[in-house]
Order: structure tokens, then C-alpha cells, then sequence
């Protein structure tokens, strides 16, 4: 969960590193670091916190102009987030440079011979020891590409590994297990990076790098192996974004331009999957409809956010596709015993494509010969190469940490494939499918129509910034998306917030009802008359004993007034549909709060955007 950048070519290094780590930096935000390679001399400079603080080192003592470098921007996993335990790490010769991503699992011990052969080692860190291996192997010759395969076989554990050094000035290095490297193919110049947001502003030519494989980047070229020097083959690729969808916008915040973008992203996120026939057709859905009818219990697997829209998807998997349908979180999967056989479709929901949790939840389900669906926002990431098939949502980059545009998208993926289903298994007739395709359409409008009345939301927000809980309440589809607004909550304004089934309330949270504790309750539309009558039942009740609700609703929805102390208004919708926007008033919410608070909204203490260590 380390940001990486690699540059060679003709330009000043450190202006394209420090520019690349800028966008990197949702990654990890600890500390920064660089290296640069001028007239065959390594010079680095790092800083605990922010880029900001590096890029001030750099003003005040700037390395020699050079036009080799890379840079590291950190999420802390060995050794407290300070200078010295920042990256790059070098050898004992100072010739050696080594950024990294990732966990060396077997580092203790590798720590424990460098040490008893004499190096010494300053850092707490699990990578300086790879600084050290390099030192040893490039004695025994054949340079640094040869020397990085050859510790690559020794480490356990997942990494991505860039490295320099003084005696090649015109290579980096870079190798990458379980953690992810792209390469930028510019002319004249090639990049290294987390993630193509870090060169987009360079070049939009990429290429996907497999596990286990190295690259020697050089000005005039790129060459990849595998750990044992065989040439290995390449996917490349052109990124369909650009620079402009990495930049704020004229916003204050990437997470407000993000939660902007959502009318936007979820109709990119449909288009073009219906066919001239009326059909669903679903890109690089690579398991046949004949596998999908043989498909009998889903199981979905995700976390954070991706889980919550896990959870939707089961509603509409189970309604429309009328398959049986188990929602995980990623990091519980392969801890139990779960029961798959290849008729089992195990779908994985991730933005980052990146999550180590949800990777090794994929890889357990393949073990058992499941078949594998990945829902994923990144081109190039690791899960969809993982997966039998893959949906991708197009919400663009996500680069505020906590997710809002990504995560509307992913419930219009779990719809399109659960609408999929049921057309290839015949549970919904073609035109029903269709219809709903068309309500689906019409989405954007809707959470546009949402976010032009977000005003009273935002001053709300304001007037509860001195709370200390705040609770949310959801019945349904309703109930995931009371969790992702406790979960938005929690993560940005760093306040005690639970998201609960209406229902369960009376089972014991209800005791934590106290006179005027805020409690956001989402109401199903009318149309669902149970669901919606019990719900009321259950506002009345908080309300009762002293609670300040803030209630959304459908418009027109009459029956909720008496009981709401704030209502928000959202067009109505079927039910299925709802969380499309309903969670929209929760995100802006979490995050006017949070601002006013005077927390930086886009990255959260203690967080990263791309969860890469399980
Ligand atoms: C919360 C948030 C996280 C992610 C989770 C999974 O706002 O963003 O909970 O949803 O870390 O990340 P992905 O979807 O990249 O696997």
C-alpha cells in the first residue's frame, strides 16, 4: 500500500518522481522518499509525513540534477512512520538503492545472516534488508537485474521491489510479486510505478506486469523475465483516461469531485452492454452461459465499501437470478472452511483490483476449482488477470481514499450481472430484463437530481460536527447502505458510528439511544409497504426515547414526516435500486462533517487507498 515511481529518460528525474509520488499519495502518506542518479553518484533525501515535508527538504538541499530516479511514498508495516525508517533504504556501499511495496514475510531471518555478515542495518524496515542482498549478490557479478532475480527467489511474502545503482546509471530495476508494478512506455523515456495515475501526464502507453516477474527499464527500451531470466511475455496496453481525470478540478477535495463524478460514472459504468437484440452483454465475461446456468450458490467476497456493495448484490442476486447467494468478507474467506465445487461462482468486488484480502480469498476459491467473476475499477490490477471473467465499472481513477464513485458503480455491476443471470437462466423473461436495464438508465438523472439538493445535508452535517455518535439504520438493501454510511462516517470524521438492521434494534443496540443522539434512518420506498410500515414503526420507537432523527425518504413520502426531525428527500426508485441514491446523502454528509471537523478528507489518518498486506 506503498506508492512507487521509476523514471529514466531525458527529463529532470526528480520533477517526474516528486510529480508522480503527488498523485501516488493516496497510497500511503507516513513519509516520502527519492533517489537520484547524477554523474554515476546516488544521492537520496526522505522525510517522515507528508510529500509535503520531502519536497521542502528538497527545496532547501536539492540533489543533483540527474535524469534517473524513483520515489516511495509509505503506509508504515515494520518500524513507526519516521525519517529513518522512510524509503529509499541503501546498502553499506551507499551505491544501492531500494524502494518497496509490500511485506517480506521471511525478513527476520534474512535480517539475522546480513547482520552476522557484517552489515549493518539502521532501519526497522523489512526492505532495507533487500538493500543488503543486493549488495552481496552484485559481488558475485552479472549486474543489478541478475542480482534482483536472484534475492527475488530468496523473499517470501509480497512485494514490489525498484532498485538503482550507481555502477549502471542508466537502469532501474523493478520486480513484483503479489504487488502491483506498471510499466509507462514513453518515447525516449519509461516509467515505473503503483499505478499509471503516477505517468499519465507522460504517456498513456502501459504495460501489465505478471507475478513474479522482473523489468529492466531503461531510456532506450523495457525488458521483462520471470525470477529465472526467461524473457516473459507482456499485455500492453493504452489507458483510456487522462491526466485531467487524476487532477481535483477546481475542487477543494478529490473526494468532493469524486462524488461529483457519480451521474457520470454509473452511466459510463452501462454503457454499451446492451446489445441491437435487447440483450445483456457483459465485456470479458469469459465463463459461458452454459457454465452460468450450471451455477448453483454464489458467493461474493470483498471488503470495506466493495463488501457493502457485496451485501446489495444479494438482494438483487437472489431476486432476480433466484440463486442462493453468501456474502464474505474477504479476510474471513480462507479462514473457515467454505464449501465451493465448480459450480460455485465466487465473485470478487474490488476497486484497487489490488487488495490483498480479496486476492488471496480469489486464490483459495480457485484451489477449490470455483469459477471467478472479478468486479474491478483498475485495468491492468492484479484481480481481474485472477479471474475466469471479469465486469469492469468505469467510474475512472478513485483517488480520495474513501470510496463514493466507485462504489455506485459497483452496485450497477452487481445489477448488470445478477439482470445476466437471470436472462441466461431464464428466471426473467427478455423484456423484464430490458425494463430494468431502462430503470437502470436512468440512474444518473436521479443522482444528479440527489446531488443538486445536498445543501441541507451539508449544513446539517455542520450542526452535528461537535457529536460523538452518531447512529444508521437500514431495513433491506437499506441495511448495507446504513453500514456504508456508518462505515464513510467513521473513516473521515474519526467518530463512533454503527450502521444497524432496523430490526435487530430492539435485540439490544436500542439501549444506546440517548436524548438527542442523531440516528440516520433510510426508508424503503412506499411500494414495499411491509418493509416500509415496520420502518416507521421503528423511527417512532428511537424517537420515543429521545433520538434526533434524520430520515431519508422518497419524495412525497408523508407517512415519515411527523416522525422526522430532518428529512432528506431522494427521488423515488424501486427498491432494488435505492442504494444508488440513498448513499449519496450519506457521503456528502460524512464528508461536510468531517470537513468541518477540519480533517483532510482525502486522506485519512491511518488509512490507504489500496489495502496491499492482508
Ligand atoms: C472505504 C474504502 C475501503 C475499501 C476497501 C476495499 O471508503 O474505500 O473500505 O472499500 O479497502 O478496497 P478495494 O475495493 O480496492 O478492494
Amino acid at each position: 500500500m506503498c506508492g512507487i515511481v521509476g523514471y529514466v529518460g531525458g527529463r529532470p528525474a526528480l520533477d517526474v518522481v516528486v510529480g508522480g509520488l503527488a498523485r501516488l499519495e493516496y497510497r500511503g502518506y507516513d513519509s516520502a522518499g527519492v533517489a537520484v542518479l547524477a554523474d554515476g553518484k546516488l544521492a537520496t533525501a526522505k522525510r517522515a509525513g507528508k510529500l509535503a515535508n520531502l519536497r521542502a527538504a528538497l527545496e532547501e538541499e536539492p540533489p543533483p540534477a540527474g535524469t534517473l530516479g524513483m520515489g516511495h511514498t509509505r503506509w508504515a508495516t515494520h518500524g513507526p512512520p519516521n525519517d529513518r525508517n522512510a524509503h529509499p533504504h541503501v546498502d553499506c556501499t551507499g551505491s544501492v538503492a531500494v524502494i518497496h511495496n509490500g511485506i517480506i514475510e521471511n525478513f527476520a531471518e534474512l535480517r539475522a545472516e546480513l547482520e552476522e555478515g557484517g552489515h549493518g542495518l539502521e532501519s526497522d524496515t523489512d526492505t532495507e534488508a533487500v538493500a543488503h542482498l543486493l549488495e552481496d549478490e552484485l559481488k558475485s557479478g552479472g549486474g543489478l537485474a541478475d542480482a534482483m532475480r536472484r534475492v527475488c527467489r530468496r523473499l517470501e511474502g509480497a512485494f514490489t521491489l525498484v532498485a538503482v545503482h550507481s555502477g549502471d546509471p542508466d537502469l532501474v530495476v523493478g520486480a513484483r510479486r503479489n504487488s502491483p508494478l506498471v510499466v509507462g512506455v514513453g518515447d525516449g523515456e519509461n516509467f515505473l510505478a503503483s499505478d499509471v495515475a503516477a505517468f499519465i501526464a507522460h504517456t498513456r502507453d502501459a504495460i501489465e506486469l505478471g507475478q513474479d516477474q522482473v523489468v529492466e527499464l531503461r531510456a532506450a527500451g523495457v525488458t521483462v523475465t520471470d525470477f529465472e531470466g526467461r524473457p516473459a511475455e507482456v499485455k500492453e496496453y493504452h489507458v483510456d483516461w487522462d491526466v485531467s481525470a487524476a487532477e481535483k478540478g477546481g475542487y477543494d477535495y478529490f473526494m468532493l469531485k469524486e462524488i461529483a463524478e457519480q451521474p457520470r460514472a454509473v452511466a459510463d459504468t452501462l454503457l454499451g452492454r446492451i446489445g441491437s437484440d435487447g440483450r445483456l452483454h457483459l465485456d470479458e465475461m469469459r465463463i459461458s452461459d452454459r457454465e452460468l446456468r450450471e451455477v448453483d450458490k454464489i458467493i461474493i467476497v470483498a471488503c470495506g465499501t466493495s463488501y457493502h456493495a457485496g451485501l446489495i448484490a444479494k438482494y438483487a442476486i437472489e431476486h432476480w437470478a433466484g440463486l442462493p447467494c453468501e456474502v464474505e468478507l474477504a479476510s474471513e474467506f480462507r479462514y473457515r472452511d467454505p464449501i465451493l465445487s465448480p459450480s460455485t461462482l465466487v465473485i470478487a468486488i474490488s476497486q484497487s483490483g489490488e487488495t490483498m484480502d480479496a486476492l488471496m480469498a480469489v486464490r483459495h476459491a480457485r484451489e477449490q476449482k470455483a469459477k471467478l467473476l472479478g468486479i474491478c475499477n483498475v485495468n491492468g490490477s492484479t484481480l481481474p488477470r485472477e479471474c475466469d471473467g471479469v465486469l469492469y465499472t468505469h467510474a475512472g481513477p478513485e483517488i480520495a481514499v474513501a470510496s463514493t464513485k466507485a462504489f455506485l458503480t459497483q452496485l450497477v455491476a452487481v445489477y448488470l450481472i445478477a439482470l445476466y443471470l437471470a436472462q441466461v437462466r431464464g428466471t426473467k423473461w427478455g423484456d423484464e430484463v430490458f425494463a430494468m436495464v431502462q430503470l437502470l438508465e436512468r440512474m444518473p438523472e436521479k443522482v444528479d437530481k440527489v446531488l443538486e439538493t445536498m445543501e441541507p445535508v451539508r449544513e446539517l452535517a455542520r450542526s452535528l460536527a461537535g457529536e460523538h455518535c452518531v447512529l444508521f439504520l437500514g431495513r433491506h438493501v437499506g441495511f448495507p447502505v446504513a453500514l456504508e454510511g456508518a462505515l464513510k462516517l467513521k473513516e473521515l470524521a474519526y467518530m463512533h458510528a454503527e450502521g444497524f438492521a432496523a430490526g435487530e434494534l430492539k435485540h439490544g443496540p436500542i439501549a444506546l439511544i440517548e436524548e438527542n443522539l442523531p440516528v440516520v434512518v433510510v426508508v424503503p420506498p412506499r411500494a414495499r409497504d411491509v418493509l416500509h410500515d415496520k420502518i416507521v414503526s421503528n423511527i417512532q420507537e428511537i424517537r420515543a426515547r429521545g433520538a434526533r432523527t434524520i430520515v431519508i425518504a422518497e419524495e412525497g413520502d408523508e407517512s415519515v414526516e411527523p416522525y422526522a426531525d430532518t428529512l432528506i428527500s431522494v427521488p423515488p426508485v424501486p427498491t432494488l435500486l435505492q442504494p444508488l441514491v440513498t448513499t449519496v446523502p450519506l457521503q456528502v454528509f460524512a464528508c461536510e462533517l468531517a470537513t468541518a471537523k477540519g480533517h483532510d478528507v482525502d486522506q485519512p489518518r491511518n488509512l490507504a487507498k489500496s489495502v496491499t498486506v492482508e
